[in-house]
């Protein structure tokens, strides 16, 4: 009797070895490592290169993904929950059909009732509207179910832009490579990164992984240009996206009552908000103004029927100071 035990003990911990091995097997296919760029096969989008130009007839972009991107959207940041549902629902019938948010910014659900109000409206359809959220770091080891509850809190069936919120290169490439399996999944369209400052720091994430990022958005705006990271990401076809562009809540005095922008603003009849937001898109910088303000978001959708001269482009340019309003 005690052979027969010692047989049956014998077979059970060969059985857990075997299941252990079996179980360690098929969790490390289900999770791809997060090792070196020469163990990755790159994607379709990896050839693709070059600074992509804006169609500002069609108000959009075509990103290194292959979709289009409307160049100028709503931000949502700072915003409650009413007032991202009602900017997102005004931002549409004014004629926006981007809107940026965030996990973080705690609005994701008041974006989706917004959106699904102009959509019973008639004002839009969900193919008509790109939009964008954010992965937060503090999601970074989970990105597989960040990506599910941005959805489910959207209330769509896919996300036309997902984006890293924030280096953290301890486990950006691991939420980025959650967000690769998100597109192969067709629950993301498009994938990019926020926040990335330095050259290298970008590259260290390109290099990582296999998607390059269709779009980086960065603090951007007359006073601090992104022009070293712009010529940068040319080279892998990734587009710069600006935050805070018109300064940021509490600084757009600043940047409005700045000489040369009021001086351009007033010899078009425009506002100085409309001509930033003009110049970003000139500049070729995906532009997301926020606002809470019924008439500001008309406003600053109200962009298309005038230019700035080659010689107004210039004196925005010359304003430059390398100087953010933030200290993230
Ligand atoms: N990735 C990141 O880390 C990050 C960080 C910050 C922001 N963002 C994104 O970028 C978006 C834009 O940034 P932001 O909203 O912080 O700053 P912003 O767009 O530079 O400035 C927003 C401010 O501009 C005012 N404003 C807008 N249109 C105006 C107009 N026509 N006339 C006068 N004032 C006007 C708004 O006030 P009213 O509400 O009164 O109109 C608000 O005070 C955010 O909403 C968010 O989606 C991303």
């Amino acid at each position: 009797m005690r052979k027969f035990r010692s047989l049956f003990l014998l077979l059970l911990i060969a059985l857990t070895f075997t299941g252990c091995a079996v179980n360690g097997n098929t969790s490390n296919t289900a999770v791809p490592d997060s090792g070196p760029a020469s163990t990755k096969e790159p994607r379709d989008n990896a050839g693709v290169e070059g600074y992509p130009s804006f169609d500002l007839a069609k108000k959009t972009v075509t990103l290194n993904s292959g979709y289009e991107m409307p160049v100028l959207g709503l931000g949502m940041f700072s915003l409650s929950d009413s007032q991202a549902e009602n900017s997102t629902y005004w931002a549409l019938k004014a004629g926006f059909r981007l809107i940026d948010t965030a996990r973080i910014y705690g609005n994701e659900e008041a974006v989706g009732r917004g959106l699904r109000r102009a959509i019973e409206e008639g004002i839009v359809k969900r193919g008509d509207v790109f939009i964008t959220t954010k992965m937060w770091t503090s999601d970074f080891d989970n990105g597989d179910a960040a990506v599910d509850a941005s959805l489910s809190r959207l209330g769509v069936e896919y996300i036309d832009l997902m984006i890293l919120h924030h280096s953290q290169p301890r486990n950006d490439v691991a939420a980025y490579q959650a967000m690769e399996r998100a597109v192969d999944a067709g629950k993301l369209r498009s994938i990019g990164l926020s926040n990335y400052y330095e050259p290298d720091d970008f590259d260290r994430l390109v290099n990582a992984t296999t998607i390059r990022p269709a779009l980086l958005q960065n603090e951007t705006h007359p006073y601090h240009q992104s022009g070293e990271m712009k010529e940068h990401i040319a080279k892998y076809g990734t587009v710069l996206e600006s935050w805070f562009p018109l300064g940021g809540r509490g600084n757009t005095q600043t940047l409005f009552n700045d000489p040369a922008i009021s001086a351009i603003a007033a010899s078009h009849g425009k506002s100085a908000a409309q001509v930033i937001i003009r110049w970003h898109l000139q500049a070729g910088n995906i532009c997301i103004p926020g606002s809470s303000n019924e008439q500001h978001i008309i406003e600053d959708y109200d962009v298309w029927d005038f230019e700035l001269s080659e010689d107004e482009m210039a004196r925005m340019t010359a304003l430059e100071k390398d100087e953010r309003f933030a200290d993230y």
